[in-house]
């Protein structure tokens, strides 16, 4: 297994792993948005004939510039690949370079709360703390946690 910067070759990779794993899907040109906009945030997993099995989808927020903060669009990981730690390595990888190439004093995201797997991953591995509550937040009207890791003291 291996895991690297996603490229814009990966990118349909990429959108055929969301199609399979989540119900929030994206029109390419949101894909094509991200890894030209912040191409040094977002990572896929690659087994060992480099077919994509994973990915994390992520961006800086541009809307409060007073914190600079990044955002985690979207990650999975396909079904027989999980528990391998790729989620966990994809999310800490990102995470480091919204600090290093951006300045980022926080990530934020937004999970299902009936999503078990995310939310042990983001809460009990990776320490985000939940930061509200959005209702109906999902098309299908489910409530999102809007969670949130510190990533530096702010300044
Ligand atoms: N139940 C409870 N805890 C879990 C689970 C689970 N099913 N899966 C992962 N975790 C926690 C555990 O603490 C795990 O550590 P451990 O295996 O040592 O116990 C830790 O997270 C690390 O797990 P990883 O192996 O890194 O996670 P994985 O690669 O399996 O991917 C993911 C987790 C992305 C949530 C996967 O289950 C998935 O693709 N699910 C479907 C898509 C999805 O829900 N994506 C997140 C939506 S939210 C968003 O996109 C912002």
């Amino acid at each position: 297994m291996n895991i690297r910067q996603a490229t814009v070759e990966d990118l349909m990779a990429v959108q055929n792993c969301n199609l399979l794993d989540l119900p929030e899907n994206y029109q390419m040109k949101y894909y094509l948005y991200h890894a030209l906009s912040w191409p040094q945030l977002s990572y896929v997993a690659e087994d060992d004939q480099g077919k994509i099995v994973g990915y994390v989808l992520a961006k800086m927020d541009e809307e409060d510039n007073s914190s600079p903060h990044g955002h985690i669009t979207s990650l999975s990981v396909m079904r027989t690949y999980r528990r391998l730690g790729l989620a966990e390595k994809m999310m800490q990888q990102s995470t480091r370079q919204m600090v290093e190439v951006f300045g980022a004093h926080y990530v934020s995201l937004h999970v299902r709360k009936t999503n078990r797997a995310a939310i042990g991953l983001y809460r009990d591995t990776l320490k985000f703390s939940v930061h509200d509550i959005e209702k109906k937040y999902y098309a299908d009207g489910e409530d999102a946690y809007a969670m949130r890791l510190q990533l530096k003291e702010p300044v």
